[in-house]
């Protein structure tokens, strides 16, 4: 048996297809196109396993997808793949509404045509998992209850947008043709391997190298953070258990505020770096401009997950937090080559003009 995953050379991706030779002996096409985010060294630890095929293309080259359906006949699908940085989505949209829009579109063409012609076992079988965000549900007032599987689409930024549509098309394709999709929204992860653009990694790096720690707006900003080991663990017990057409909702039940999430690292570093000439680490926080259109807070409702599928998350906020910062700080070479000249563009480019 063999499961095709798209966008297993960032940052979730990569910490699944990892997870999955951990736990199973299914084999991987990984199908990357190595943007920017996209990082083979990801995947050292498994490059010369058997087991894994790891392909460079696109997710909307349909010619692509349906020659490595047809050649590898998977049963299932996973789509990590997407442009996935909201302040990316702001400075060129363009190409969140290509990868996530048309890439998936094509995707889906792709396997809805490679379904038709499997024999009615193996039609049953198959799962289009498309891996989506809470993003898509917009932001949430104070007082709000959480996000819910019903929570309308309210998508405010370029790339949750994008996301959105690409949560409608797999509905459709559903609804439509029968195609056997699950979608799964989930929360703000954070682990090892997270490009340090978003906020965890990003905070944690320059901490490090006592860098300012850029704070958008007041910092109140609040978000549901989820170990991404336990976001592998449930799209792994979704893709097992769970009933063609269906939604669920993914998170880790630790909302907290962008400044007390920054404050929480900083403090974890002074602790594990009692020699460093910043401590202590929050004397590097500062407050920038704030980000347009900034959603003020996200929380998910994950209780028909827990419910139906037994699923609940292994780590707290501490106890990830802290695995991760170990992770970044045994791990200063990958960072070293993740951080080359294209990244400094980019620190300019959205930082630059925040100064
Ligand atoms: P990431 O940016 O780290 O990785 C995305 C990967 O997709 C990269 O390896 C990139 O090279 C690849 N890719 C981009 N365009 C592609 C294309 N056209 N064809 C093939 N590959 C392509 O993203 P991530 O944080 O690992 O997110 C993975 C998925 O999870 C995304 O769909 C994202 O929307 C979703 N998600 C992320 C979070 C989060 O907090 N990071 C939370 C919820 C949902
Ligand atoms: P991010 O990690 O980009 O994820 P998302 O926007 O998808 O939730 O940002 C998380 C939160 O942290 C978000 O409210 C924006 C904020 N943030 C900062 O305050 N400063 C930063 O430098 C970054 C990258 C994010």
């Amino acid at each position: 048996m063999t499961i095709l995953v798209t966008g297993g050379a960032g940052f979730i991706g990569s910490n699944f297809v990892l997870d999955w030779f951990e736990r199973n002996d299914e084999a991987v096409i990984n199908l990357d196109v190595l943007s920017y985010a996209g990082n083979l060294s990801n995947l050292e630890s498994i490059m010369d396993n058997d087991r894994h095929l790891f392909v460079r293309g696109d997710i909307g080259n349909s010619e692509l997808t349906s020659e490595l359906l047809s050649r590898h006949t998977p049963r299932a699908i996973i789509n990590f793949a997407a442009d996935t940085h909201v302040d990316r989505s702001i400075h060129e949209p363009g190409s969140f509404v290509q990868t996530n829009i048309v890439g998936t579109f094509n995707l889906l063409e792709a396997a809805r045509r490679y379904w038709r012609k499997l024999d009615n076992s193996n039609q049953a079988e198959f799962r289009f998992l498309h891996v989506s965000t809470d993003e898509v549900y917009g932001s949430l007032a104070a007082d709000a209850p959480a996000f819910s599987e019903t929570s309308p689409y309210r998508p405010n930024s370029p790339y949750s947008a994008s996301k959105a549509s690409s949560d409608h098309l797999v509905r459709a394709f559903f609804q439509t043709y029968g195609l056997p999709t699950l979608t799964t929204n989930c929360s703000n992860n954070y682990g090892p391997y997270q490009f340090p653009e978003k906020l965890v990694a990003l905070m944690v790096l320059n901490a490090n190298h006592g860098k300012s720690l850029p704070i958008y707006g007041d910092g109140q900003q609040r978000r549901d953070w989820l170990y991404v080991g336990d976001h592998c663990a449930a799209v792994r017990r979704i893709l097992d258990a769970c009933r063609i057409g269906e939604v669920y909702n993914i998170g880790g039940g630790q909302e907290m505020s962008n400044l007390e999430m920054v404050t929480t690292i900083c403090k974890i570093l002074d602790e594990l770096l009692p020699n460093s000439e910043h401590r202590p680490h929050t004397d590097l926080v500062e407050f920038v401009p704030d980000r347009p259109g900034h959603d003020r807070r996200y929380a998910i409702d994950c209780s028909k997950l827990e419910k139906e599928l037994g699923w609940t998350a292994a780590e707290n906020l501490e106890s990830g937090i802290r695995k991760t910062i170990e992770w970044y700080l045994e791990n200063e070479t990958w960072t070293e080559n993740v951080v080359s000249g294209s990244y400094m563009n980019w620190i300019e480019q959205n930082y630059g003009e925040r100064r």
